[in-house]
């Protein structure tokens, strides 16, 4: 995290000059940033630390790429990943000026056969255009670029609400099959449990899926108990993910299949954590002793069922602090099952 952190500083000094925005990526109307997924379809055979390698992730960042995945925590990064097979890329989006765009992270350094082209569809299976590449990295002629050259990656990302709730949104590229069809509009909505109205709203209403286009999916996410002031904010968890948070000290996982399903948010194991990442603070609920509640739970734990069964009180992850000491906060919530958590379109 900190390399890349330093790596990215470093190259906002060299390639100082933004496009002017707004013919690129997503409509993104409100100034913030947000976790942003990215359905990402290698050309040739290839391995996940190759993957994680040219998405910029950082070796601490390895793990969240497995929770965006659904992978075991200890997936080995020389995994193999087949041609054509999607993967999910997690990064962190900024919106400005009407337009959203991944933070610096992604660099691409220019080989000796490359052509902006290539880059863009080859490469990055199609998450961006030469265009968009040429207009961030301010190439006038899209045909002179440099062997070396150090590309920005403009993948283009949203954190629009979508009617009034926070979703978390997944990009996902058209490609035809093997017959050279593209799936409908209908279909795609199917695939990914959204409603064909949702995919339009976030798309700008008039949306005809070819080969390439973007489609801006809403997934099934539940919201979390993270309160605003918290550097994690919004944190919310798609379904059939899990994540990690506050400095990869709490794993929040997310399955929606499980009727009773609510996002559940604990301590990280040891193996979840990076060996030289600084040691994690305890997450507690105290000082709530109504009838049958356990003073002191940890983290994640059912605190009290009552007789029906019907209401748990639950250790709900809720913020944390990077001032030192490093705090983790989480307080006492009432579940009544998820209704109230989900956001389902
Ligand atoms: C991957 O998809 C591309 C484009 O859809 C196709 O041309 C190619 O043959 C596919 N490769 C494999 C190994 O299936
Ligand atoms: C956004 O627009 C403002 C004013 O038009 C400009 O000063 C700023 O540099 C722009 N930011 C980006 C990232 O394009
Ligand atoms: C995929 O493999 C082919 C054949 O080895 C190679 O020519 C091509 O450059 C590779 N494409 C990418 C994006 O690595
Ligand atoms: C949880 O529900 C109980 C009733 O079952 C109520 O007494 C309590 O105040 C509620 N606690 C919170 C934090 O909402």
């Amino acid at each position: 995290m900190l390399f890349s952190k330093y790596l990215s500083f470093i190259l906002l000094l060299l390639v100082p000059t933004f496009p002017s925005a707004n013919s690129l990526g997503f409509t993104c109307t409100t100034a913030k940033t947000c976790k942003w997924l990215a359905g990402y379809a290698p050309l040739n055979a290839t391995t996940l630390s190759n993957i994680a390698t040219l998405f910029g992730f950082g070796l601490t960042d390895f793990s969240t790429l497995l929770g965006a995945n659904n992978l075991p925590i200890d997936t080995p990064p020389y995994t193999s990943v087949a041609a054509n097979e999607t993967i999910v890329i997690p990064f962190t989006c900024s919106c400005q000026n009407g337009t959203g765009m991944a933070d610096y992270t992604t660099l691409y350094t220019v080989q000796s056969d490359d052509f902006l082209d290539r880059i863009g569809r080859d490469i990055f299976s199609s998450l961006v255009t030469y265009q968009e590449i040429a207009a961030v990295n301010s190439i006038n002629n899209p045909n002179l670029i440099d062997v070396f050259q150090v590309l920005r990656i403009p993948l283009p990302c949203s954190c629009d609400d979508l009617d009034g709730n926070q979703v978390a949104h997944y990009a996902h590229v058209v490609r035809h099959n093997n017959h050279g069809e593209v799936d409908t509009l209908e279909m795609i909505a199917k695939q990914f449990g959204v409603t064909v109205e949702s995919l339009l709203k976030l798309n700008g209403g008039n949306l005809e899926p070819s080969e390439e286009t973007i489609i801006d999916i809403p997934l099934r996410a539940c919201a979390s108990k993270v309160g605003s002031t918290s550097p994690d904010y919004p944190l919310l968890v798609a379904h059939g993910t899990y994540t990690f948070t506050a400095d990869n000290c709490v794993k929040c996982t997310y399955d929606s299949n499980n009727k009773n399903s609510m996002l559940r948010c604990e301590p990280s194991s040891s193996k979840d954590k990076f060996e030289y990442s600084s040691p994690c603070p305890p997450g507690k609920c105290v000082g709530h002793g109504d009838k049958g509640t356990k003073l002191n739970s940890a983290l994640g734990q059912n605190s009290y069922i009552d007789d029906s069964g019907c209401y748990k009180r639950y250790c709900a992850y809720t913020g944390f602090e990077t001032e030192y000491p490093p705090t983790i906060s989480a307080s006492i919530v009432n579940i009544t099952t998820c209704p109230g958590e989900y956001i389902i379109f």
